[in-house]
């Protein structure tokens, strides 16, 4: 019998949602997605020491140096398992910095390229703010493609596309858990669900006006918001998720398409930075979030540096 999961490969690239190589190796995604949190998990993972060790000492000394490494030596090795491309994020200290993301994303093309990997093989993840998309723009007229991550208003979806990103990854589950803790319950039903909601709104908008970029859905809580969004471009799903959808019978209907989009999709915004910061700055949820994401991923970078100064402080130097 078919599998949800089967299923929905029928109609969505899958994606994996993680920076567990083992899980990557299992679920054989066509991409996959990493974040700092996802990568603090790892490189706490004995499985992963070998390469958390590499990076440091790769690095001489220079913890910025080691992370970036360690961000690049895990993409290399999450490559080896998928036919696409592997998500990098950018540090987020540098959500509101132009040209330190612009730096910092070619870096982290160059130490891919150092090691054989092709940018096309690469998606450079940047924080949906309005310098963030910007940078994203430059970027992607040097051939590095960007996946715009931490995006939960429709402003941020329509100035990405305008921008000409490769990506966008807006978040469902996120968006889920800003609403049921602002309504005080403990779910919300499938059919009033925000998220998935906010994910359909954006598709049928690019759809209908002709974007090229893709939408992933991203974040998610359950695997019945994985399945209100079956036809979405791609869907970026956590390991334990996967598991429950290979399990579960299908099969799943499709519920976005170019054809639903061209009767329902919405007129044309005509954006700008005053717009966009109105629009976005109107939207309590996603200021919330955007603000909040960005600290929870910096917090976990910072995290990240404390165990690779640990990390480096006992191990012996080699020449
Ligand atoms: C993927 O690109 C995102 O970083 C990820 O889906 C976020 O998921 P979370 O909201 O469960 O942290």
């Amino acid at each position: 019998m078919t599998s949800q999961l089967e299923s929905l490969r029928s109609q969505s690239l899958m994606i994996a949602d993680t920076g567990d190589i083992e899980a990557v190796a299992r679920w054989k995604p066509q991409d996959a997605t990493t974040n700092p949190s996802l990568l603090l998990t790892s490189a706490q993972d004995p499985r992963f020491r070998p390469l958390v060790d590499k990076a440091i000492k790769d690095a001489r000394g220079d913890t910025t140096g080691a992370i970036d490494n360690l961000f690049v030596q895990f993409g290399r090795e999450i490559l080896k398992h998928v036919a696409g491309r592997v998500s990098t994020e950018v540090d987020a200290r540098l959500s509101f910095d132009l040209e330190g993301s612009i730096a910092k994303a070619r870096r982290l093309i160059q130490l891919y390229e150092k090691q054989g990997v092709g940018r096309e093989k690469v998606l450079i993840k940047l924080a949906a703010t309005w310098e963030g998309i910007r940078a994203a723009q430059m970027l992607e007229r040097e051939g590095i493609h960007c996946n715009m991550t931490l995006l939960f208003s429709f402003a941020q979806a329509v100035a990405c596309a305008d921008a000409g990103v490769t990506l966008i990854s807006p978040f469902v589950g996120r968006i889920y858990d800003w609403y049921r803790a602002s309504r005080k319950v403990d779910d919300i039903p499938i059919e009033e669900d925000p998220g998935v909601a906010s994910v359909a709104r954006i598709y049928t908008y690019y759809k209908k006006h002709g974007y090229k970029t893709q939408v992933m859905g991203a974040s998610f809580r359950k695997t019945e918001q994985i399945i209100a969004l079956a036809g979405c471009d791609l869907l970026t799903i956590a390991p334990d998720l996967l598991e429950k959808l290979a399990k579960a019978p299908g099969p799943v209907e499709r519920k976005l398409s170019m054809d639903l989009a061209m009767r329902t999709g919405g007129e044309k915004i005509a954006m700008d930075e005053k717009t966009f910061r109105w629009m976005h700055n109107d939207d309590a949820m996603a200021t919330d979030k955007l603000a909040e994401g960005i600290r929870r991923f910096d917090a976990d970078a910072r995290k990240l540096e404390k165990l690779i100064i640990s990390l480096a402080a006992a191990t012996p130097a080699t020449a």
